[in-house]
């Protein structure tokens, strides 16, 4: 063994089990070489990074550069300031038929953290989570961290990538604590329509213990007539839905790191409590800024979400020309997943594609496009691709792919 490995060997078994037992971040992970092979003067093309390429709106900026000058530079409440909390209740309201109070909003370092922080406090070991899959790589890791056990749920490519109500109902036991899913969902775009939510809805009223974490990030990237629907609103439910939410996507705000949880108080008051101890109140300018958000004019999200539903378009119309791609229409969100299988077992003469990391490195190394393998999101036959691009680089990215994929025998 290198001395290099043997070091990394012993440096691990000095990290807490907990840390040596997850798994790096797939996404992360693939910019992170990405960014390598550009450094070395490689004309890479990333679509790895689930990002909108837009910039934050100009009142939303405005907004953070009045509260620098305006001196919010001190620690802010835990929960988040009020007039954030007030601001995101008056959103939930209008956008999502849920009637909390800004008591019931805690505000967090983006999404991300809210959902750690819900699994946290929700989770005792042992606890069983349902997360419908393809899901966001983080969240089996989320569980992990918590000693729960996730219980993962296969959507159907048939149906969409959507889990059914009978699925549901079949994996609940009576260890089931939570149920997660996405809406609009990453990777696949998959929507959940109030039909689906209502029926999945009725399967979850006649199991009172069983709390439901929705993650609406998407929220504002929705391709439906129909558009979006929280199953939060649902009264028979309300007190037991955890609603997850922020700015990054919707707004273009992926850096300033806000996301909150709105639920009942007891829920709340256990989010906060943890916060407390371990981050305290985010960020206090990038709160004033994601208040601007919610209070102000939704045109600069409704603009971008046109701009990703047409590329949308133009991407799946490309993928479905690559010889073997099985590709679903995302409804919402800006990736397209499709199934790439038909070229596992399949080679350049060098390299065997086995699954759908080495279709996915592969394709970094030989035609320098980066995408995300499916097996970190729970759909091993597919990649993620971003559609968060300019549009010449998305036609560039998916020819090469096509060209690449035609060396493969
Ligand atoms: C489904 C889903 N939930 C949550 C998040 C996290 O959002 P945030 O940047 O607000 O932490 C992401 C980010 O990629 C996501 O894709």
């Amino acid at each position: 063994m290198s001395a290099v490995a043997e070091q990394t060997q012993v440096e691990s078994r000095l990290l807490a089990d907990r840390i040596n037992a997850l798994e790096e971040s797939s996404t992360l992970a693939m910019t992170k070489m990405a960014r390598e092979l550009a450094a070395k003067g490689h004309r890479v093309i990333s679509l790895s990074v689930g990002e909108p390429d837009f910039k934050t709106p100009a009142q939303i900026c405005e907004a953070a550069k009045k509260a620098i000058d305006d001196g919010f530079h001190g620690y802010s409440p835990v929960a988040g300031y009020p007039d954030l909390r007030k601001a995101i209740a008056d959103k939930l309201q209008r956008d999502n038929n849920i009637d909390w109070k800004p008591e019931n909003i805690v505000v967090s370092t983006g999404a991300k953290h809210s959902l750690a922080n819900v699994i946290q406090v929700l989770v005792n070991p042992g606890d069983e989570v349902i997360i419908f899959a393809p899901y966001w790589v983080s969240y089996s890791e989320m569980v992990k961290l918590a000693e729960g056990k996730s219980v993962i749920i296969d959507g159907a490519f048939e149906n969409d990538f959507k889990v059914t109500a009978a699925q549901l109902e079949a994996a609940i036991t009576p260890r089931t604590k939570i149920v997660m899913y996405a809406s609009p969902n990453n990777p696949t775009g998959a929507v959940y329509s109030e039909k689906e939510l209502r029926e999945i809805a009725a399967v979850l009223e006649k199991h009172e213990d069983v709390y439901i974490l929705a993650d609406e990030i998407y929220e504002y990237i929705n391709f439906t007539d129909e558009g979006h629907f929280s199953i939060g609103s649902i009264p028979a439910l309300k007190d037991r839905v955890i609603t997850v939410n922020g700015v990054a996507k919707g707004f273009a705000m992926t850096g300033w790191r806000i996301g909150f949880t709105a639920a009942a108080k007891w829920i709340s008051d256990g989010v906060e409590k943890l916060q407390g101890q371990v981050t305290s109140g985010t960020n206090s300018i990038a709160q004033k800024a994601a208040t601007a958000a919610f209070n102000g004019p939704m045109e600069p999200s409704i603009e971008m979400a046109k701009a990703y539903q047409r590329r949308r378009d133009l991407v799946i119309g490309l993928l479905k020309e690559i010889p073997g791609f099985k590709v679903n229409v995302p409804q919402g969100a800006f990736y397209a997943f499709p199934d790439v299988s038909y070229y596992f077992g399949k080679s350049d003469g060098t390299t065997v594609i086995s699954n759908s990391d080495d279709f996915s490195n592969w394709l970094l190394n030989n035609s320098y496009v980066s995408t995300v393998a499916g097996s970190g999101f729970g759909a091993p036959n597919c990649i993620r691709i971003s559609t968060a691009a300019a549009d010449e680089a998305l036609v560039e990215a998916v020819q090469r792919i096509k060209d690449a994929v035609a060396t493969l025998k």
